[in-house]
């Protein structure tokens, strides 16, 4: 998939959103990850990052949106 730029789109996370009760972690996170860059998840303790690589391997799912990605591709 095709970016509007014309970059090739690795993963795509649409209005992600994700609450533990009344805390809210996530809201309407919206990320494009590109092929052929390398990307860093940099935040505090306990912002939520390994959080975050949890929902985009599948291990947590979400309270709202979806992570987009190709059929065939791995995450690893
Ligand atoms: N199952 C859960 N129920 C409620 N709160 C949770 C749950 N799992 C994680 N949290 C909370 O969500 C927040 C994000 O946690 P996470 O482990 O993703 O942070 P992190 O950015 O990876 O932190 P660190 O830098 O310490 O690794 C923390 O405040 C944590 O206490
Ligand atoms: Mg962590």
């Amino acid at each position: 998939m095709y970016n509007v730029k014309g970059d090739v789109t690795m993963l795509k996370i649409l209005n992600l959103s994700l609450r533990y009760g009344k805390r809210i972690l996530f809201e309407n996170v919206n990320l494009e990850f590109t092929e052929g860059n390398c990307y860093g998840v940099i935040g505090a303790n306990g912002a939520g990052k390994s959080t975050l690589l949890k929902i985009l391997t599948g291990q947590i799912e979400s309270t709202t949106g979806e992570v987009i990605k190709d059929r065939n591709d791995r995450i690893s």
